[in-house]
């Protein structure tokens, strides 16, 4: 008995100690997210936070049990807001890591401030092959432009039979930049010709001087690697002034938005994407999914289900580097092999992962998938 209650005793004692330090040990982790809630491409900023929540649904804590606090800043899709965002998540809110942002413009802008603090960039979405030039701390999940302006040219070339082609370039978006030069590239090797070539800015309203210059040149398809805002508009004007080209764009077009304001004008319009809620190859995609559609009654889109693997991948990361320091975070992150995410399997290198594009085009008022592009 003696001996019994004595055991007891020594128990208590051991269980009171770990609890004691499982609850210094309950201490959160602190992620920073910059993403542009508000403003021209606020859908963007929507989706992806849609994206991270489900995901950090499915996998709150890291570390053995610490939860993972996000803080959310809205650069409002503009270059100096998320320069102050990622200052301030790193040097106020003291965050161990950064997810964000979305356009490569913006994440362009933020990346030297967390490089120089040696701190982890994870952006979801920015395409733009700058974005991790030359960087230690910036990396990504998606794949960059000089491919998918390949795919896209290949597509036109190859499948719409277009010979000759019309650009459209966003000068205010280093994405749309990048991109149109990456898809003119392959084009042009391909035998195709660029016939005009006419510039906008994200904002534009008044798309009749580009639309004059396209049609005096008669070009079998418009290539036109923007945003969904400008998309829907300029295609709205397109049709209305008689362009039946075939629109080509690129990620950019991938939200609801673009059908919402588009309506009928969009019809028809083609994209390279990274993700088709049909087409998920991997388990947690088919369970975000499932688990998005039942939370917010519509599909992920592409950059809802990039936002998640963001955050799977940051989280994953964490818990490889078994510890709050900012660089040993990086260094996981940096050394992410064969993550089955959500859209596809990530395996990074200098920051960047090598994926799949799925096309895609609205019918119908819908978005449908029509074919899937390996590198
Ligand atoms: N790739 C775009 C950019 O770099 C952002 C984007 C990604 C938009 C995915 C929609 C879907 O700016």
């Amino acid at each position: 008995m003696r001996f019994l209650s004595k055991l007891l005793f020594i128990f208590t004692i051991m269980l009171f100690a770990g609890m004691a330090s499982s609850s210094s040990f309950a201490k959160t982790v602190k992620v920073g997210v910059v993403l542009p809630m508000t403003g021209p491409i606020a859908s963007f900023g929507q989706s992806a936070w849609k994206g991270v929540k489900i995901a950090r649904s499915l996998e709150p804590t890291v570390l053995n049990g610490r939860k993972l606090k996000l803080i959310l800043l809205d650069n409002k899709g503009d270059k100096v807001e998320t320069a102050n965002a990622v200052s301030r998540l790193i040097f106020d809110n003291k965050v161990s890591a950064v997810i964000g942002a979305v356009a490569s413009g913006n994440t362009m802008s933020g990346a030297p401030i967390a490089e120089k603090a040696h701190v982890a960039m994870l952006t979801p979405a920015s395409t733009n092959p700058l974005v991790t030039k030359g960087m230690k701390y910036i990396s990504r999940v998606c794949f960059i432009d000089p491919f998918q302006g390949k795919v896209a040219a290949e597509y036109v070339y190859n499948n719409l039979h277009a010979k000759t082609a019309a650009v459209v370039v966003d000068m205010a978006q280093d994405y749309s930049v990048g991109l149109a030069r990456f898809f003119m590239k392959t084009y042009r090797k391909l035998g195709g010709k660029i016939v005009a070539r006419t510039f906008m800015q994200t904002g534009d309203v008044d798309f009749s001087a580009q639309i004059a210059v396209i049609k005096s040149h008669h070009p079998d398809v418009i290539y036109m690697p923007t945003y969904y805002q400008s998309l829907a508009l300029f295609a709205r004007q397109a049709r209305q002034f008689g362009l039946k080209q075939t629109i080509m764009a690129g990620d950019g077009a991938s939200e609801e938005a673009l059908i919402k304001v588009g309506g009928k004008a969009v019809n028809g319009l083609t994209f390279t994407n990274h993700f088709d809620p049909k087409a998920t190859a991997t388990p947690l995609g088919k369970k975000f999914v499932k688990l998005y559609k039942t939370k917010y009654h519509e599909d992920p889109s592409a950059m809802a289900a990039l936002g998640a693997d963001a955050y799977f991948v940051m989280a994953d990361a964490i818990n490889r580097a078994g510890s709050t320091n900012r660089k040993k975070i990086n260094t996981a992150v940096r050394a992410t092999k064969d993550f089955k995410g959500v859209t596809g399997i990530i395996t990074l290198v200098n920051g960047d992962p090598v994926k799949s594009a799925v096309i895609q085009k609205v019918e119908n008022g819908k978005f449908v998938y029509v074919t899937t592009i390996n590198p």
